[in-house]
């Protein structure tokens, strides 16, 4: 198993050390090697995906990421963004499928902002089509331009969906269902949006492939809002790249934080890069303070998707359970009564837990 390792920015670095050290404890057959991605490749290369990275992250079997970008970057050219390494490793490896679980752990019940009754025993599966949408769609750009007979800014992105795109995401939603409660709500914006439109004519089009699970649709606003209210509802959830990235936050407050929620970006044969879903968190980083688990969530996610080790990535879901247990909390899910601890000794937890 090669495994590249691409910590980035910010609490990324702080993050994925503890992953890593939970993947090498468990003593499997694997090569680690570690590559720059996002504001630090850009600082030491100019490039937020440089050569070097291209060539490991091509030759890996998965990759292991933590999180890119900061404000030290923010006034760069949009080409130079770290973010735009992050969504060109994306395009580059046809990671299309993005997998983000939002499971409460019933230690974290009172962690949610939410009532506990509201998001007990919680456990949905959110779809995200990752290299599509607006984030992709040309033209785009800010140019001047005469509007209403004044010279102004005018900024434009646009939304494009292919129908064999949003076919291949709804056939990855419907074979995950049928592993889980067999019931997938596509989120679209059809009143509005053509491209969304397509969305659902085609998920409707692949529903009788899929005759044991029962397929819903749901407006966008509506979701959002229903994940706050009755979010049990669901069980997985398909959209589109903008709003999935949108969504997938939401759900994470109902697992107690962005913290805990790790996802899985696969590619057609479960070539897999590895995530929490949270970003570099510039204002805690550096302070040894973050949220390891879902980047060690993550970790096993890989395992399970991109090695089909099934029992060594439950060991590692097991042994986190088992430290919130025992009470261990960092900051983000800290309440009293609790083990407050910083990024390390969280992972020192794992690793005994282990
Ligand atoms: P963020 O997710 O980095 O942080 C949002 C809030 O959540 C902050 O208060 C942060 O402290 C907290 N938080 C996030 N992860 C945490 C953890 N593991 N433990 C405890 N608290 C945590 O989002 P942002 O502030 O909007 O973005 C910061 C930077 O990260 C931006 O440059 C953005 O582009 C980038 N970003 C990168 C990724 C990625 O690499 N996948 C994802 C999202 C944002
Ligand atoms: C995420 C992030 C990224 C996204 C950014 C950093 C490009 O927010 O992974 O959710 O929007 O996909
Ligand atoms: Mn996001």
């Amino acid at each position: 198993m090669k495994i590249c390792v691409l910590p980035g920015d910010g609490i990324g670095v702080e993050i994925t050390a503890e992953a890593v050290r939970v993947l090498k404890a468990l003593g499997l057959k694997m090569e680690m090697e570690q590559a720059l991605l996002g504001g630090c490749a850009v600082d030491a290369t100019g490039n937020p995906y440089p050569e070097a990275t291209q060539k490991l992250a091509q030759a890996a079997d998965a990759i292991l990421l933590g999180a890119v970008g900061g404000p030290k970057w923010d006034a760069l050219p949009r080409e130079q963004r770290p973010e735009r390494g992050l969504l060109g490793i994306r395009k580059q490896l046809n990671l299309f499928a993005n997998l983000r679980p939002a499971v409460l752990y019933p230690e974290l019940a009172n962690a949610s902002t939410l009532k506990p009754e509201v998001v007990s025993g919680l456990d949905i599966l959110i779809v995200r089509e990752l290299t599509g949408d607006i984030y992709f769609g040309q033209p785009r750009g800010i140019e001047t331009r005469t509007i209403d007979g004044v010279a102004q800014r005018y900024g434009y992105n646009t939304m494009h969906y292919s129908e064999s795109e949003i076919r291949r995401i709804g056939r990855v939603a419907f074979e995950a269902a049928r592993k889980r409660n067999r019931k997938v709500c596509s989120i679209d914006k059809m009143n509005v949006l053509e491209t969304t439109q397509l969305w659902r004519d085609v998920m409707n089009e692949l529903a009788p492939e899929y005759p044991d699970v029962e397929l819903t649709h749901m407006l966008v606003d509506n979701a959002a809002m229903q994940l706050v209210r009755a979010p049990k509802q669901f069980d997985v959830m398909v959209t589109g790249n903008m709003f999935g990235d949108i969504l997938s936050d939401e759900a994470s407050m109902l697992t107690g934080s962005i913290g805990m929620l790790p996802s899985a970006s696969l590619d057609e044969h479960n070539k897999g890069m590895y995530e929490p879903c949270h970003g570099s968190a510039p204002d805690i980083a550096g302070k040894g303070v973050a949220n390891p688990l879902a980047t060690i969530l993550s970790a096993a996610m890989m395992l399970r998707y991109s090695f089909a080790l099934e029992e060594p990535a439950q060991k590692i879901e097991t042994a986190v359970k088992k430290v919130l247990a025992q009470g261990y909390r960092t900051g983000d899910i800290y309440e009293a009564g609790t083990i407050r601890v910083g990024t390390k000794e969280m992972g020192d937890a794992v690793l005994a837990a282990l």
